[in-house]
């Protein structure tokens, strides 16, 4: 068995049977076993189990004391104030706990699976077709990417869905336009290979100004744009075909994106709104049979007791307009359909921007009105907030231009660049790892700044705070990982290794508990889809580290078996952090 009890459920477990030993009708009861400063855990449930049971807590406490095994995990244990618990953890406890966790050859560290599954599918890294990306795509794509990691790693099976937005009216003028200027999207480099992302872009965004242009001067123009909309939704050939050439654009640009972000998109999970054409008409037929959805002025709209304007009227959800088209919202429970009935969703989660809570609540309603989410199927939103400017307002450009996701990619790498050359001398880094660190530096600092604030907070993207060696960034936890690298590779021939015997200093003991609330830790993240609070327990944990290396000397430890031990406690610390790390999506340089 490679999964490790942890030391705060062993004494969970203890305190639960002695409990249950003082008042048999306590059994299942809580201890509310805490972390605390006054000793190594406080438990406070007695406190409300003495006043159900009409006892004195303080006694009570007592006798639960005396029930307790003590020896082994706890070596002590105390009432204190009202009649709380204060346990204190055997040195060797600790020691031999992490040992275990040290050991565990799976790579895990000793964190369990969870005891239940099932599938998830995660709706996430979602841009849309001959547009340019911005930073609500890129908190999509990172917070995505960080849970996506973190249900795979507790044994969740995880479909992604990336729903990009490839379908709509505006595909009629563009690809009218095509099809009279056919040369248009050729690949501009002339030697023949393949247009970067940033060519992608600039010739999508190109022909999408033309064609605007056309559009709005020139009536013919419009009208044949209109026709070919019609065409493209009945699935005409050529019309496809040129569409599809949209699309295989706007994929070089995403796919070029995604690779600076350094997160893996996977083609076959790129299934956009097209992706579920064939299923729109059945969607709206069962939900105008089954009366979830009545026609209203010809759209086919459903109506809600709770959702009404500023006049008071009722704002449908409308899944089919007054001429036949059908929305967002029809692709939307189509997708819920497939995800559920053909994917096997036992959760279904949305990383979309808060400014669409209205739609999904209507979404998700309807699909339980229809019979399509049942009580057995969760679906939510993992809402996100607005990236604010460092003037607290929506960030943008100067000129007032939403702000261009590769231009800020590029400028935190260039940022993060510039601190690694300033120490890459002293720690001895080639060229070729001053560029490859930059990168992993700089947008190990953008996706830290989106995962540490919880999701549906705005934050301020501000460059200079995120790539600041000091204070809560990745770049610190970044340090702190390479550091106990550098102090491994300066043991020489001393290895790390456990040694239960050793009494452990305060520092040492702080940072072992720490260590031993990883798994916990985990688990709660992943369920509660919270990566900041993975975030804040890596920056705590590295916290400790500092405050471990100042006051227990490693390589100048007291005796070898001290150094050993100490080098273990580094070592151990440094996998837990690259482990955290590799969850949120971001890499943890050997040097820095
Ligand atoms: N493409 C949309 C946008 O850029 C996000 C899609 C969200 N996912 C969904 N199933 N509606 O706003």
């Amino acid at each position: 068995m490679a999964s490790v009890t942890s030391l705060s459920d062993s004494v969970q477990q203890h305190l639960a049977s002695a409990l249950t030993a003082s008042v048999p009708e306590a059994a299942g009861a809580d201890p509310l076993l805490r972390r605390s400063d006054r000793a190594d855990y406080q438990a406070n449930g007695i406190l409300a189990l003495a006043k159900k049971a009409k006892a004195n807590p303080r006694e009570l406490a007592t006798q639960v004391v005396s029930h307790l095994v003590t020896g082994g995990v706890i070596a002590d244990v105390e009432v204190s104030g009202p009649g709380f618990l204060n346990v204190t953890i055997a040195d060797r406890a600790i020691t031999e706990n992490l040992a275990a966790r040290y050991a565990d050859a799976t790579g895990r560290l000793g964190v369990p699976f969870a005891e239940l599954s099932g599938t998830t599918v995660i709706d996430y890294a979602q841009p849309n077709v001959a547009k340019e990306m911005h930073v609500g795509h890129l908190r999509s794509a990172v917070i995505g990417d960080a849970v996506v990691r973190l249900l795979e790693f507790t044994g969740e099976t995880v479909v992604r869905r990336h729903h990009i937005g490839d379908w709509g009216t505006q595909f009629g003028m563009l690809i009218q336009y095509l099809i009279e200027h056919p040369h248009e999207l050729d690949r501009s480099g002339d030697d023949g290979t393949a247009a970067s992302g940033e060519q992608a872009m600039s010739n999508l965004n190109r022909l999408y100004k033309a064609s605007r242009a056309l559009f709005d001067s020139d009536e013919e123009f419009k009208t044949r744009a209109r026709r070919r909309v019609v065409d493209l939704q009945a699935g005409e050939p050529e019309t496809l075909a040129m569409w599809q050439k949209f699309v295989d654009e706007s994929k070089v640009y995403f796919y070029s994106v995604f690779d600076k972000l350094d997160m893996e998109i996977r083609d076959p999970d790129v299934v956009g709104e097209s992706g579920y054409n064939a299923m729109l008409a059945e969607t709206c037929r069962l939900l105008e049979e089954s009366g979830v959805a009545v026609r209203s002025e010809g759209a086919l709209c459903v109506f809600f007791d709770d959702v009404k304007g500023p006049d008071g009227n009722p704002v449908p959800l409308i899944v089919q307009k007054s001429d036949g088209g059908f929305g967002y919202a029809a692709t939307d429970l189509s997708a819920i359909r497939d995800r559920v009935f053909h994917l096997k969703a036992s959760t279904l989660l949305y990383v979309v921007d808060a400014r669409q809570a209205l739609h999904f609540k209507m979404v998700f309603e309807t699909a339980r009105r229809a019979g399509w989410l049942g009580a057995d199927v969760d679906a939510r939103q993992l809402a996100f907030g607005t990236v604010l400017g460092k003037d607290g307002k929506p960030f943008k450009t100067r000129e007032g231009e939403t702000v261009k996701l590769e231009d800020l990619l590029d400028e935190a790498v260039e940022r993060a660049t510039a601190v690694v050359r300033e120490k890459a001398e002293k720690v001895g880094l080639t060229d070729e790892e001053i560029t490859e660190n930059g990168r992993y530096v700089g947008i190990g600092a953008v996706k830290y700044a989106d995962l540490s604030t919880s999701a549906v907070r705005d934050y301020k993207f501000d460059l200079d705070q995120m790539v600041s060696l000091n204070g809560d960034t990745s770049v610190y936890l970044q340090y702190a990982y390479a550091r106990v690298q550098s102090i491994l590779r300066k043991a020489g021939a001393a290895v790390p290794a456990a040694h239960p015997e050793l009494e452990l200093a305060p520092a040492e003991r702080a940072l072992g508990l720490h260590l031993d609330q990883f798994a916990e830790t985990v688990h709660e993240v992943a369920s509660g889809y919270e990566p900041h609070k993975l975030a804040a327990y890596l920056y705590q944990l590295a916290s400790h580290l500092t405050t471990f290396y100042d006051q227990c000397p490693v390589l100048k430890a007291e005796t070898p078996a001290q150094m050993e031990n100490r080098l273990f406690l580094a070592d151990l610390t440094a996998r837990t952090l690259h482990t955290g790390m590799t969850l949120l999506g971001i890499r943890t340089p050997e040097k820095l």
